[in-house]
């Protein structure tokens, strides 16, 4: 794979997820790539991400369309820190998710609207410029994402 070109490129067809399960070595890798983002990269992949959302699925936007942009940017923001924490830690972060998932409790939030989410949030996560292949990557990310989600509904559901 050639290493010099942008995240973007790497993500082709042939960038399977391999059955190797994820090292620590690459999990610390994608944890510090998130946890280092500058304010300037964030917000290109706060738009990546917000774009790909309301392509993928406008019964998803809804919950975003009275929204002030920034604010929603900064949630973002927050989450990704919330999830790099919560991958790093699961223990500690159980109350922190806990916190999310109430927040999210009255918003009428389904469980289609999660999967989407969830799914979209980790392939932006995986065109984040690094060592590690974007479909493992990817991989990575939706795993952590959807135990964020999944203890996020249950609490929703109490
Ligand atoms: C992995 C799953 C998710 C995470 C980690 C997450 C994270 C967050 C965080 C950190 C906030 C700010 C909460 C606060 O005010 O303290 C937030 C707010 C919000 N989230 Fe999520 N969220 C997730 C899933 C979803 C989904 C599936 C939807 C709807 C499609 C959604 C819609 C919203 C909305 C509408 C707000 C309120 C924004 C505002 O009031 O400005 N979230 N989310």
């Amino acid at each position: 794979m050639d290493e010099s070109l942008p995240a973007d490129a790497r993500c082709d067809s042939n960038d399977r997820p391999a059955a190797r399960p994820i090292s620590s070595e690459e999990r610390g890798l994608l944890l510090a790539a998130v946890v280092g983002l500058s304010d300037a990269e964030r917000e290109i992949l706060v738009k990546r991400f917000y774009e790909a959302l309301r392509e993928a699925s406008p019964r998803s936007r809804r919950h975003f369309d009275n929204l002030d942009p920034d604010r929603q940017a900064a949630k973002l923001g927050e989450s990704l820190r919330v999830i790099a924490a919560l991958a790093g830690n699961r223990q500690a972060l159980g109350s922190e998710v806990i916190r999310l998932g109430i927040a999210h409790r009255q918003r009428m939030i389904s469980e289609e609207d999660y999967r989407v989410f969830t799914n979209v949030l980790a392939d932006a996560l995986a065109k984040l410029p690094g060592p590690v292949p974007a479909a493992r990557a990817r991989a990575f990310w939706r795993e952590e994402l959807e135990a964020v989600s999944a203890l996020m509904q249950i609490v929703g559901d109490v």
